[in-house]
């Protein structure tokens, strides 16, 4: 699949491609939640400074060239809320994301996700997928409210962060 664009917007948020330039805004963001993000996401379990922000940057920049990963800020309001990416598969597109514990509730991951899917479909993608803990109950109404349908259940790859049961459960969405 071609490269998305490197900025998708709606009326509300705008998703721009992480650049190495984001380096404090990152660090101080993810670690301002880390505990709130720690407990599902397992690259902020031990918490979340700029060495951690840094190895991202760049790996977000290698996966980016490489047509691995594309990894996306969401800003809100002017300031980054959080971040989002897809990751490439064979034959389908998987979609990630988090919030700033400050963030939350008010429908910018469910946006970010509508927008990457958007993208995904225009550039070809047969489907998209998501994935996430069966404890993670905010993470799964994110996929529910955007219409994907749940296909099924699949053991984890450990380690797991804290909160987590170690099942994921798998939505999917067809391209229209
Ligand atoms: C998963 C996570 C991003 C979900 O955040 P969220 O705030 O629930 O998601 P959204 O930004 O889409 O907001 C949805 C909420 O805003 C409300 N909302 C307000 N306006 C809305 C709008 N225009 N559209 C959709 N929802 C809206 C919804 O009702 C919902 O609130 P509710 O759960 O009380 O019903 C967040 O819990 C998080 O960062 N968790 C930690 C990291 C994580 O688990 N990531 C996923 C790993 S798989």
């Amino acid at each position: 699949m071609e490269a998305p664009a490197e900025t998708l917007s709606d009326d509300v948020i705008v998703l721009r491609r992480w650049k190495p330039e984001q380096l404090d805004t990152l660090a101080a963001v993810a670690g301002d939640s880390a505990a709130h993000l720690g407990a599902w996401m397992i690259w902020a379990t031990g918490g979340y400074g700029e060495p951690e922000a840094k190895e991202f940057l760049e790996s977000a920049a290698r996966n980016w060239a490489e047509g691995k990963t594309y990894d996306f800020a969401i800003f809100a309001e002017g300031e980054v809320v959080g971040g989002t990416g897809m990751l490439t598969r064979p034959g389908r597109i998987e979609i990630g994301y988090w919030l700033g514990r400050h963030h939350t509730g008010r429908g910018f991951v469910t946006r970010a996700a509508r927008l990457l899917i958007a993208e995904a479909f225009r550039l070809g993608a047969p489907e998209v997928e998501i994935r996430h803990d069966e404890k993670n109950v905010a993470s799964g109404a994110v996929p529910a409210r955007l219409g994907f349908t749940m296909i099924g259940e699949e053991a984890a790859e450990p380690p797991f962060a804290p909160a987590c049961a170690g099942v994921h459960r798998v939505w999917r969405l067809k391209r229209p």
